[in-house]
């Protein structure tokens, strides 16, 4: 094992877009890059913990010296986390589409002149929220959300942690004019139990050590009185 502050400790991140299938060739995805939780993943080894990367198909390559789990589907991928389960800290970077279609056709659909198929979506699981409220025990300790807002970012991201149940929420604004949507940079505002705090614009590496060293705080041990 790599030495470092989280040696020892299985960190569970979850990255990129999903893909929702329609029929074997067609699907509905986002524009997630992936690039924000490969940095993630990437800065949680360089502390030495044992990462489980659970990602969908991202434009980026995986980081090297974790454990790759691939999947498409939303509900691939809380399959894959559940299976990936027990770990001390989950970091949930991906952009999980919100819906899928409700019955995706096992062969292609036809174009037979009898107009556009009507596609009837289904919600996604919320793979954050269900893990937020598993069991004691099942529970990671510390459970990380990210948000994406335009507007009120600290008030709605405040809302999402309690609604979704997490430890903290990494919130960013992704308006386009911050150019971080697909972007190279970051700027984000950590939301914790105690509050909201707004970290400086940086590249998207240099926000991931920094999350990583928060949470490589948490797990450290309370000093001696
Ligand atoms: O609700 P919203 O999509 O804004 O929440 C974003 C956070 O929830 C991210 O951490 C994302 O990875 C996670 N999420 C999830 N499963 C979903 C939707 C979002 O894990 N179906």
């Amino acid at each position: 094992a790599v030495p470092g502050p989280l040696a020892g400790k299985r960190v569970l991140v979850t990255s990129g877009p999903t893909h929702e299938p329609i029929d074997p060739v067609r699907y509905i995805a986002n524009r997630s890059s992936g690039a924000q939780g490969t940095a993630v993943a990437a800065a949680l080894r360089d502390l030495g913990a044992e990462v489980r990367f659970v990602t969908g198909p991202a434009d980026t390559p995986p980081p090297e010296g974790v454990t790759v789990i691939p999947v498409e589907s939303a509900a691939e991928m809380l399959a894959a986390v559940e299976k990936a389960l027990p770990v001390d800290a989950a970091v949930f970077a991906a952009a999980v589409a919100d819906w899928r279609v409700a019955s995706a056709s096992s062969s292609k659909i036809k174009k037979d002149g009898g107009g556009p198929p009507a596609l009837a979506l289904a919600e996604n699981p919320d793979i954050l929220k269900t893990v937020s409220h598993l069991a004691d025990g099942r529970r990671p300790s510390l459970v990380v959300g990210f948000a994406a807002e335009t507007d009120d970012v600290v008030t709605l991201a405040t809302a999402k942690r309690l609604r979704k149940g997490c430890d903290w929420i990494v919130a960013n604004d992704v308006r386009p004019e911050t150019g971080i949507m697909g972007g190279a940079e970051n700027a984000v505002t950590l939301i914790t139990a105690d509050g909201a705090e707004t970290w400086p614009r940086a590249p998207k590496a240099e926000v991931a050590r920094r999350l990583a060293a928060r949470i490589a705080a948490a797990f450290a041990p309370a000093m001696e009185a």
